[in-house]
């Protein structure tokens, strides 16, 4: 057995401390002491992408990040990305375009999408660097093209928004 440690991290925008093992991962703290469904446990072992969770921006497989390595960060899951009861954009655009069946990797395909975008900067990316971008999110029921379509018409938005921007 690990020994007990108190972490304390921002989880969705509220500040949570956990007591936990020092072996557990992101993913059992979220899942198990938080009640935070959304990150899945495919592989355990940063092979699939379901449990993909953003830290401090970036996404990152909860399964193989030790929760005391959360110590300080922000954390947010597929159930912190919707604003005032309203879904974010580039889960709008996954309703839109059908890019799921099952359902089990869409949270973190989803949050993949987000931090690829965020990445992008107003940048129109071409489909192959998406699929590049997203080739760590496994998913068995093939969904691949639709969620491609998804994350780009997001990121045509982003860049007409920028170019917005820029001309105020
Ligand atoms: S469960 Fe973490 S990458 Fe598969
Ligand atoms: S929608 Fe079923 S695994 Fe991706």
């Amino acid at each position: 057995m690990g020994s007990q440690m108190g972490v304390t991290f921002e989880v969705n925008g509220s500040s949570k401390t956990v007591e936990v093992d020092t072996r557990d991962s992101l993913l059992d703290v979220l899942r198990d002491l938080l009640n935070l469904t959304g990150p899945k446990k495919g592989c355990d072992e940063t092979v699939c992408g379901a449990c993909a969770v953003l830290v401090n921006g970036r996404a990152i497989c909860s399964c193989t990040m030790l929760a005391v390595e959360a110590q300080g960060s922000k954390v947010v899951t597929i159930e912190g990305l919707s604003e005032d009861n309203e879904l974010s954009q580039i889960q709008k655009a996954f309703w839109n375009h059908d890019s799921f069946q099952c359902g089990f990797c869409t949270s973190g395909q989803i949050i993949s999408s987000k931090s690829y975008l965020d990445e992008l900067n107003g940048r129109i990316p071409s489909e192959e660097e998406i699929k590049e971008a997203l080739s760590g999110n496994i998913c068995r029921c093939g969904a691949y093209n639709k969620i491609v379509e998804a994350v780009a018409e997001v990121a045509a938005d982003q860049s007409l928004a920028a170019k917005d921007d820029l001309a105020w």
